[in-house]
């Protein structure tokens, strides 16, 4: 057979696709547990930004083993689960949300009417997390996600702990455009939640996500943030799942523990 032949050029052709293949697939499975750890390692860094804890020169693991505390919370009475009833689904280190929304034992259907975040399915649970200074709790960290314009923004909000004063949000997952809606990202926009209040001393959700920019001059500001311009369904998405998790379907029940416990 001659070098040139059609046969073996076609031959060559695939043996390279075959093993080009063979290598992507390989190298994807063994990379898939180290992108599981980057992807976890990124959150604790999140949780640890929100709650101001990220200069320290310290591992981010370790200061998040030293400074916070997660806690599995039953959304629907806002108590602690008990350890007992605690399955390794469950366990607040390996909670995957995106995992457990989408299995009826653990999760539930939120009706069409009260799906603010727009995400159809929530779990019975939630893992908040808590700052610990010595033996007090300083800040309260909240997961929180719903739909944006292209994708769903999966993130943290913090509070003080009045439980009232916002300390900080962040975003660690979405799709939304760079420079639009992915502005949910800029650092300036998210320090101006910094100090704006989410519920009124009585207990009241007041935070609003508001298309254009604050009077800063009117009573409202102290409880209004500023709009992404040019991103009027994102800002809008982002309105509605904080509104949702701060609400009597997200951390509304737990909130109301605290609040009088305190
Ligand atoms: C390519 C492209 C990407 C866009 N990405 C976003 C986005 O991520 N978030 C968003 O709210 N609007 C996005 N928009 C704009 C929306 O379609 C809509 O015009 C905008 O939300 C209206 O906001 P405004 O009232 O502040 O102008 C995008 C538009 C285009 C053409």
């Amino acid at each position: 057979m001659s070098q040139d032949s059609t046969f073996k050029t076609i031959g060559v052709a695939t043996g390279i696709c075959l093993f080009c293949s063979l290598f992507v697939s390989v190298a994807a499975v063994k990379l898939s547990a180290r992108q599981q750890e980057n992807k976890q390692l990124d959150k604790i860094k999140n949780i640890l930004q929100v709650a101001d804890l990220a200069d320290s020169d310290a591992p981010p693991m370790q200061i998040f083993q030293e400074r916070i505390m997660p806690v599995l919370v039953d959304l629907a009475t806002g108590k602690p689960v008990p350890k007992d009833q605690i399955d390794e689904k469950l366990d607040p280190n390996a909670f995957d949300v995106k995992a457990l929304s989408g299995n009826p034992k653990y999760s539930h259907e939120i009706p069409g009417d009260q799906d603010l975040a727009g995400i159809k399915r929530q779990t019975n649970c939630m893992v908040v997390y808590l700052r610990k200074q010595g033996d007090t709790i300083d800040k309260v960290i909240l997961p929180i996600y719903g739909k944006g314009l292209w994708s769903t923004l999966y993130g943290f909000l913090a509070l003080e702990k009045d439980l009232e004063t916002v300390s900080g949000i962040t975003f660690y997952e979405h799709m939304e455009t760079p420079g639009l809606g992915g502005e949910v990202d800029n650092p300036n926009w998210k320090s101006s939640w910094k100090g704006k209040q989410a519920f009124s001393p009585q207990g009241d959700k007041v935070i609003q996500v508001i298309k254009g920019q604050v009077n800063t001059a009117s009573d409202a500001a102290s409880h209004q943030i500023d709009g992404l311009s040019g991103a009027t369904l994102t800002t809008r998405g982002v309105d509605n799942f904080i509104q949702f998790w701060l609400g009597d379907n997200g951390y509304g029940p737990f909130l109301k523990q605290l609040r009088e416990a305190k």
